[in-house]
């Protein structure tokens, strides 16, 4: 019996209700848009949610890294109402609005980054992606892109033909795009490489003086978790001085203090050109942006880049309020503590099941790497997938990820308590017992 106070299972998954909704959906959603959880939600606040049904989850994967300060945040929530009563959209190349401009200066005053700095916002991680991608052309006056093993930028034509898993995310969707070139990521688990390793894979990949941008995630998150060794970024950012292109850093997934710093890149020795940002900017409402060096993020010409919803009123109200309480309620140094509790937990694990083959991470973006074998290191794709299902049903969500998808990842809020953290470490290790029997 797992000891219970903030889960409760107390219909068959998915109880009646849910399951009603899930033959709805089966009928009039197309099939692509699988889902994960076997249940349908009705409510929740900060980590946890309830279903139709009155069963209670933990929620490790917070909607997928974008509730940082959990789920409907008081300060977001008043301010999205208030916002709601004034007025909801123009298009803010149409008619200005102040929230936009006010959260830009905001953005910007919390980007590490020396000299002027300016923003535009989009609505999804892959408009942000591509729009660096676009901004990094105008400035440069060239073309080619560099990312790496193990990236996910979106699903858009770009984006996709940017990332890296082929299957589900490219899979029948090509011709993708041209000018996209992979160089290898230091995957300190499983292959060790040097800075000159990946200055050779670019020199025979593309003339350098055709490179636009090297578009690089400073901690790999869908790739799994990826924390990369404190000379990458140093070096990648030689690499774009010496050939003349733009460092723009995807923090989609790692920005907004989940490694316990405003932005990933700031634990490493690296200033870069452009960041992206999405997920937990908007708390749930979409929203993403392109941060930077003024003199890039102004280059291209007027009008070129925008779009119809691009930083809509209540996405921008919604960020001023995440970036002040992620300040004012020192939810930097929460998502640190989170991140040490989960990790110290799953290091526990790792000394019962030798299926755990790595546990890493930084800040609160921790992971767990499953293998069948130790020495081999082969990845056991099948069991994450099984203890995850496990957990699952059991009251814990937890996303996997990595190119084998054989790793237990956490992206939950940083509101979660100790007590809730440590209900869902209980679940998850009842998740293990179940399935290795
Ligand atoms: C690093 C990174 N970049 C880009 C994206 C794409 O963001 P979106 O799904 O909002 O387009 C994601 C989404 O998971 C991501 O993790």
């Amino acid at each position: 019996m797992i000891e219970r106070k903030f889960t409760r299972i107390q219909t068959e998954l998915p109880g009646p209700k849910s399951a009603a909704v899930f033959a709805t959906k089966a009928e009039y959603v197309a099939a692509p848009l699988e889902t994960y959880a076997p249940f349908i939600i009705k409510q929740a606040q900060g980590a946890i949610i309830e279903d139709l049904d009155g069963n209670r989850f933990l929620d490790f994967s917070g909607g997928w890294g974008c509730l940082a300060v959990g789920q409907r945040n008081e300060r977001v929530v008043a301010a999205l109402k208030d916002q709601i009563d004034g007025y909801l959209h123009t298009d803010f190349t149409a008619v200005p609005y102040a929230p936009f401009i006010e959260l830009a200066k905001l953005l910007c005053e919390h980007t590490a980054i020396d000299g002027p700095r300016k923003a535009a916002f989009f609505n999804s991680g892959a408009e942000a992606v591509e729009n660096a991608v676009k901004i990094a052309r105008a400035y440069t006056k060239r073309k080619a892109i560099l990312v790496f093993e193990n990236a996910f930028h979106g699903r858009t034509l770009l984006a996709m033909t940017m990332t890296h898993k082929a299957k589900p995310y490219k899979y029948g969707f090509g011709p993708f795009a041209s000018d996209v070139y992979r160089l290898p990521y230091p995957y300190e688990y499983r292959n060790s490489i040097t800075a000159e390793d990946i200055e050779r894979s670019l020199l025979t990949l593309v003339d350098p003086s055709e490179v636009a941008v090297m578009v690089v995630e400073p901690v790999i998150g869908e790739g799994g978790f990826l924390v990369p060794p404190a000379w990458f970024l140093p070096a990648m950012r030689r690499l774009a001085d010496k050939y003349g292109f733009v460092l723009a850093l995807d923090e989609v997934q790692s920005g907004i203090g989940r490694t316990g710093k405003f932005f990933a890149f700031e634990h490493f020795d690296v200033q870069p050109d452009l960041i992206c940002v999405a997920k937990s900017l908007g708390s749930g409402i979409p929203l993403s942006g392109v941060v930077g060096k003024a003199k890039i993020m102004d280059a291209p010409i007027g009008s070129a880049i925008g779009g119809t919803y691009a930083g809509n009123p209540l996405a921008c109200r919604a960020a001023i309020e995440v970036i002040r309480t992620i300040d004012e309620d020192n939810l930097l140094a929460q998502a640190t503590h989170v991140g040490d509790r989960i990790k110290s937990h799953f290091q526990r694990l790792a000394t019962k099941y030798d299926v755990i083959g790595d546990v890493r991470g930084i800040g609160a973006m921790v992971a767990m790497e499953l293998v069948t074998d130790r020495q081999t290191k082969e990845p056991a794709t099948e069991l994450t997938g099984k203890i995850a299902t496990a957990a699952l049903r059991n009251g814990a969500i937890f996303p996997t990820a990595g190119l084998q998808g054989n790793v237990l990842r956490v992206l939950v809020s940083f509101v979660i308590t100790d007590e809730e953290i440590d209900e869902g470490m209980r679940i998850l290790e009842a998740a293990f017992e179940s399935v290795l029997g």
